[in-house]
Formats: structure tokens, sequence, C-alpha cells
């Protein structure tokens, strides 16, 4: 929907264009005379970039890519202008790199890890223990032998990238959304001491990464937020080398967690001595009131508002949303169509964008 809107802005702005020559042309000052076009965003390789920003303010900003999307020009090109700091949205999990035992591929995850050193990019690995993307012959094994595989997946992929993934998503979404922990194969089978095994592992493999519990629906504050504050209290209590904590935020504009609850969650968990991450960000606007227009200026708010959470935080060092592009969001096909992240299909900066980039100011 946004290209569509950009497409017929852009035929506006032509045909005022060329009435304003026209305009011009006649030189008589006969005639009413055209109003002066509003001048298209030019595309987002243009726009000045977001990590400029974010390093000035002592943050990542990030997104979750995908390798294939790398041979797109466009693509690669506002990636690497705009980011610091990127998250393999799929091709560091479990299925995608041992769907069978001991036998590995790594060729989306190289591909990611290259393009980011090649652009002075941080990469955040993404997810060690979930139980989704998880290959069925891990969930059918017996509770020693999986205890074994899960050792053995993490210290392969951990080590294979140490000293050049700074930061794991270790476990992911393991506490429920009524809150406990989520009722998993890995619970099941080995009890919640597969977290610390899980955190225990990827710190032998490269103690210099920070290891992160990942999880949704605990950005602000309520039952399976205080769950998430007392797991990862517990692993500290144990220890457990973990070092920080990912706020998901995959939010509905004018339907999330207020901007109190959200700052009050990362001040308690930074006293923890954690760091925090809005780790997954999308805003739906699918729902909101009013023309296109309208609703993506709600979306600016939403966006200035949470990333000036993370900016106001000393605890929160990084922002990544989950993907960049309206392009290509995992939204689509879960929610249905909508426009939830700050580029629209076409690489063009949206209001989003500019949210972001006044959070990122200060302003
Ligand atoms: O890459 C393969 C492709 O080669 C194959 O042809 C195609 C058809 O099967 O599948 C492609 O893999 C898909 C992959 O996304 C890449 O597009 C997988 O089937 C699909 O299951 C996978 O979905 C991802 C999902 O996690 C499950 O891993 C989404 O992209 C990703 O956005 C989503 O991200 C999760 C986070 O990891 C955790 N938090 C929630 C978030 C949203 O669900």
């Amino acid at each position: 929907m946004a290209a569509a809107h950009g497409a017929v802005v852009t035929r506006r702005a032509a045909a005022l264009a060329l009435l304003s020559f026209l305009a011009g042309c006649g030189g008589s000052g006969s005639g009413p005379t055209a109003p002066t076009p509003t001048p298209t965003p030019p595309p987002a390789a243009e726009q000045d970039p977001l990590r400029a920003d974010a390093e000035a303010s002592g943050r990542l900003i990030g997104a979750a890519i995908q390798s294939r999307y790398l041979a797109e020009p466009l693509y690669a090109r506002t990636l690497a202008r705009h980011f610091d700091y990127v998250t393999a949205e799929y091709e560091m999990k479990w299925d995608p790199t041992e769907r069978q035992p001991g036998v590995f591929d790594f060729a989306g995850a190289d591909a990611i890890v290259t393009f980011a050193a090649a652009n002075r990019m941080q990469i955040k690995g993404h997810a060690l223990l979930w139980h989704q993307a998880l290959p069925g012959w891990v969930a059918a094994l017996p509770a020693n032998e999986l205890q074994a595989a899960i050792e053995s997946h993490i210290a392969a992929v951990v080590s294979r990238y140490r000293g050049q993934i700074a930061v794991w998503d270790v476990v992911n979404e393991a506490v429920a959304d009524s809150g406990g922990l989520r009722d998993t194969v890995f619970l099941q089978k080995l009890g919640e001491g597969y977290l610390e095994q899980a955190f225990r592992a990827a710190h032998a493999a490269d103690p210099g990464a920070l290891l992160v519990y990942n999880d949704y629906g605990s950005e602000g504050l309520g039952r399976k937020s205080d769950d998430v504050y007392a797991l990862v209290r517990r692993l500290l209590d144990r220890g457990v080398p973990i070092g920080g904590v990912g706020l998901q935020m995959h939010v509905a504009a004018q339907n999330r967690p207020s901007n109190a609850d959200i700052a009050a969650n990362m001040r308690r968990l930074g006293a923890l001595g954690l760091r925090v991450n809005v780790s997954e960000m999308d805003v739906r606007i699918r729902n909101v009131a009013g023309d296109l227009s309208a609703r993506l200026e709600v979306q600016r708010r939403e966006y200035r508002d949470i990333v000036g959470l993370c900016t106001a935080e000393p605890a929160c060092h990084a922002v990544t949303f989950w993907g960049f592009t309206d392009r290509y969001s995992w939204i689509d096909g879960f929610f249905g169509p909508d426009d939830p992240l700050p580029f629209d299909e076409s690489y063009a900066a949206k209001p989003a964008f500019f949210g972001v980039q006044d959070a990122l100011r200060g302003r």
C-alpha cells in the first residue's frame, strides 16, 4: 500500500512540476501559478544515516536480515547506510544450521557475517535454543541425548563465529504467555536447568560474547514480564553468564504497553546489572483509524517514543527492527497485510524513519 501511495505522490509531483515549468515559460504571470510541488523525499539511500545518530547516542541501530535479499542493490545499500547492527532473522536458528545430527549448513549465516564485516556492523546471533525452528530429530531425543545435542549444537555454532558475533540470543521465548515456564520439549525433558546449561555452553564457546535471554509480551509490566524478570534474576543468582535481556517489541500502534511501564521494566532489568535491547521491533498500523498518512503519523510517534525509551535508559544499548522495509516483513503472513517498518516497499523512508531519527537525536 505504501508503494502505491508513493507512486501517486510521484505522479502528482511530476504533474505539478510540469505545470509550474509551463507557468514559468508563460512569463506573463497569466493564469494561476501552480503551487510549489511538495518535494518528494530523496530515496532512503540518501537520507542522513541512522547509524551516525545511533553512534552519537551510544546505541546500536539494527535490523533483522536474510542473506537472500543481500543481492538486491537497494536492500544492501539501505541496510549498510543506516544500520550498524544486524540480526539473522532465520539463518542462525537450529533448523537451518543443523537439519541432521552433526550435519551443519552455515552458508546463510556466513553470508550475513561477511556482509556485516564488510560494512562495519556488529552481529547478533539468533537464536541458539528455541522451541520453534527446531529440527524434528532434536525434539525426539531422550533426555540425556537431548542435553548432549544442545551442548554440541551450541558449541559448534558459537565457536564458529567466536570473536565475530558479539551478542547471542541464547534462549528465546522460554516463558509462557500466561506466566511460568513455557512447556517446551526442553522443559519437559530437562527441567528449568536447560536454560543454565545453554548459557554455560555458549559462554564456554565464546567467553567474550554478550549472552541474552529474548522474549515477547514482556516489554512492559505484568505477569509475563514479572516472570521473565524472576527467571533472569534466578539465573544471575546461580552465577549463570547471562548479560542481557531482549524485549522483542512486536507491537500494534495505540495498543501496546505504556511508555512508563516499558521504562520501568528496562530500569529494573538494568538494576540487575543486565543490558537491555529492543530486539525485534515492528509497529503494526492495520487497525489504526484514518487514511494512510494519518496512520503513518501515528506510527511515526510510536517509533519515536519507543526508540526514545531506549535512548533514555542507560542499560538499553541497542534497538533492532525485525526487518527494515515493508517489502519483507513476517507481519503480513502472520497478522495480515500491514506496513510495520521504517522503510516502505520501495526503500523510501517513511514518517517512522524520521521518528527514529528524532529519538536518536534526542528530539
Ligand atoms: O529460507 C527458506 C526457503 O529456502 C524455503 O524455500 C522456504 C519454504 O519453506 O522457507 C524458508 O525459510 C523460512 C524462513 O522464515 C525464511 O523466510 C521458514 O520456512 C519460516 O518458518 C521462517 O519464519 C521465520 C520464523 O521466525 C520462524 O523461524 C520468520 O522469517 C521470522 O521473522 C520469525 O522470527 C521470529 C523470531 O525468530 C522470534 N520472535 C518472533 C519472530 C516472529 O515470529
